[in-house]
């Protein structure tokens, strides 16, 4: 679905005096098969908004290539089959909505991409009750809490059909609940609809829900792996600034204290099956 080669991205930023230029990202080669789960970790400022963007063809490789599905980002012409193809979710519901109600909200990428009715009508109400919003669906978006209106916008991609979803955090600004309903739904679009996720966050229990586990370090690729490979290198991962899911961590020091787990836990469950 995605593949990168010696990627390198740099912001160039013009003042009156000077050129500045930050090196956000740097020889970055690597590829997400066709329905995997891809959870993108690293410190602040380690490149991984860059790279969703990239992905998404908002901004484009200083050097090196990126295919989605076969099609190089830089092709000009294929823009907006990329853009189908893998769309993107942000941190911040409220910069994405557009539309005065949920209906319409969710309806505005599909009509982009000039589907019509009756196909149309049934793409949203779809993609509205995947995400357990149909009693909300002439509701404005102002009205809801910020993990309904981040279903809505996981609803407005489900609705364009794109093989490919990139979250930026998108549970970054919503409460307890509003994650868990937001990762769930994430969990059923790739186990149940196949669809390829690159999930960035800051979350390592999230994280451990991915197939694989890429970390950044100042635009490199730092680790990569299983969850139970990268959060078994604990102070590998605290070298870099990043924590691992709490039980994963109680295990591994208790484990320091003699206890023996063959192996670390990554959630609750498995860390009470050990105990
Ligand atoms: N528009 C921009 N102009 C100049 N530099 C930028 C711009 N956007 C990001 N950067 C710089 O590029 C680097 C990578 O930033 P990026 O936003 O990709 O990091 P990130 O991993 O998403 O961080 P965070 O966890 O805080 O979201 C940082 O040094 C950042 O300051
Ligand atoms: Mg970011």
């Amino acid at each position: 679905m995605i593949k990168i080669e010696n990627l390198n991205f740099s912001y160039k930023n013009e003042s009156d005096e000077n050129i500045e230029y930050t090196h956000a990202l740097k020889s970055l080669s690597l590829e997400i098969n066709d329905g995997e789960f891809v959870a993108i970790l690293g410190h602040n400022g380690s490149g991984k908004s860059t790279l969703a963007k990239l992905l998404n063809g908002q901004i484009f490789p200083t050097s090196g290539d990126i295919w989605i599905a076969g099609m190089n980002t830089k092709d000009e012409d294929k823009i907006w089959d990329i853009r189908e193809k893998c769309s993107m979710v942000f941190q911040n519901p409220d910069n994405q909505m557009v539309a005065t109600t949920v209906e319409q909200e969710v309806a505005f990428g599909p009509e982009n991409l000039q589907v019509e009715n009756p196909k149309l009508r049934e793409r949203v109400d779809e993609a509205i009750k995947l995400v357990g919003m149909e009693d909300y669906v002439k509701k404005s978006p102002s009205e809801l809490s910020g993990g309904q209106k981040q279903r809505v916008s996981i609803a407005g991609v489900i609705a364009m059909l794109s093989d490919c979803i990139i979250f930026d955090e998108p549970t970054a600004m919503l409460d307890p609940q509003g994650r868990a309903d937001v990762m769930n739904i994430i969990k059923t679009l790739n186990k149940d609809m196949n669809k390829t996720v690159v999930h960035i966050t800051h979350y390592m229990e999230e994280a451990a829900m991915a197939d694989r586990i890429i970390v950044l370090n100042e635009g490199r690729k730092a680790l990569e792996g299983s969850a139970r490979e990268v959060f078994s290198k604990v102070d590998e991962m605290k070298a870099l600034g990043l924590t691992v899911p709490q039980v994963t961590e109680i295990a591994f020091k208790l484990r320091k204290d003699g206890y023996r787990f063959d192996k670390l836990p990554l959630n609750i469950e498995e860390f009470l099956e050990l105990i």
